[in-house]
């Protein structure tokens, strides 16, 4: 109790700060997301990431070369397909975008982790994340299937996970099968768990072209307004195989990574989405925000939430500064 009591003391200087200081940020908890599409070589900026490029193969293997020498494990890919169709067959193509930026940035950086992000939502016509009954209602259980071939294809392009974003129920359990089968038990599955239908992907989907065409996501991402059941879809993705656990978007949603770091005994990854990117982004320009000290508060933030690996656009610029 006041007087004796006085929390001011271990705040008088930075380095009794850092000596008391409960959570850490380091450029080892980051994943830096990357854009590879077909065409022609080099990078291109894309208007809704400032900052952000869409990468020929080249580009992207010199982009990892960059995320890794600043002390980042991991990227994780996104492919824009030459073209699309109904079923999203460029998902799978063992010549697919996303396969051969896997094989090009294993081969010239191997001690770089490389994610890949599985959905079939960047390669249908349609945009949704799966195969669209007559109806227009998206079918779960056959997209299992796709899931699961686009998974091994994936692997076998060396990915070093796996993570499917698509929200299907009994994803993580078929792709789980499907790569045990095909000899890749050693490939881990990190799990879009609790991914919510969000209006912070709306600078994503301008990225990876993946907007649907008709209709919305809410038949599959759940509802934002729900705790409880993102702790359930974890449990469920956990007892399915899922080796990480992930929480989506992250910073309206940082009592959602708490529960389910609390619930499982998991790895718990978090994504700084687009949107939360592209108003940090969007305030700075304008002035009104300090952008290197708003982005480490808001990383700072989401890995005090309880996450362990913080996927987002910031990696890059936040590994300079924290080792600057
Ligand atoms: C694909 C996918 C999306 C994101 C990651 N994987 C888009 C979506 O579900 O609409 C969003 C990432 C971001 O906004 O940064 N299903």
């Amino acid at each position: 109790m006041f007087p004796a009591t006085r929390m001011r003391r271990l705040r008088r200087t930075g380095l009794l700060r850092g000596l008391v200081r409960e959570t850490e940020l380091t450029p080892a908890h980051l994943v830096q997301p990357l854009f590879v599409r077909h065409g022609a070589e080099g990078r291109e900026p894309i208007a809704s990431l400032p900052g952000i490029d869409h990468l020929s193969i080249s580009a992207a293997v010199q982009e990892a070369g960059e995320v890794a020498a600043r002390g980042i494990p991991a990227v994780l890919l996104f492919g824009l397909p030459a073209a699309k169709d109904e079923l999203g067959s460029g998902a799978w193509d063992d010549e697919g975008i996303v396969q051969l930026a896997t094989r090009a940035i294993k081969a010239a950086h191997p001690d770089l982790l490389v994610i890949c992000d599985l959905c079939l939502c960047e390669y249908t016509s349609h945009g949704h994340c799966g195969v669209l009954r007559d109806d227009g209602v998206v079918d779960n259980d056959a997209t299992l299937e796709l899931l699961a071939r686009t998974a091994v294809s994936q692997a076998e392009a060396g990915a070093d996970l796996v993570a499917p974003s698509d929200m299907m129920d009994g994803r993580v359990g078929a792709l789980r099968a499907a790569l045990d089968d095909h000899g890749l038990a050693e490939t881990p599955i990190m799990a879009y768990s609790a991914k919510y239908a969000s209006a912070f992907y709306g600078p994503f989907r301008e990225a990876a072209g993946s907007a649907p065409r008709q209709g919305d996501r809410r038949g599959y991402q759940m509802d934002p307004a729900n705790a409880l059941e993102g702790v359930r879809e974890a449990e469920l993705d956990a007892a399915e195989g899922a080796d990480v656990i992930m929480v989506k978007p992250a910073l309206a949603y940082l009592d959602v990574i708490r529960r389910v770091k609390d619930a499982t005994n998991l790895p718990v990854a978090a994504y700084n989405v687009s949107g939360e990117y592209a108003m940090v982004k969007a305030a700075a320009a304008a002035g009104l925000l300090d952008e290197r000290a708003a982005v480490l508060e808001a990383l700072t933030g989401i890995r005090r939430a309880g996450a362990d690996i913080v996927i987002t656009y910031h990696a890059k610029d936040a590994a300079e500064w924290l080792t600057a």
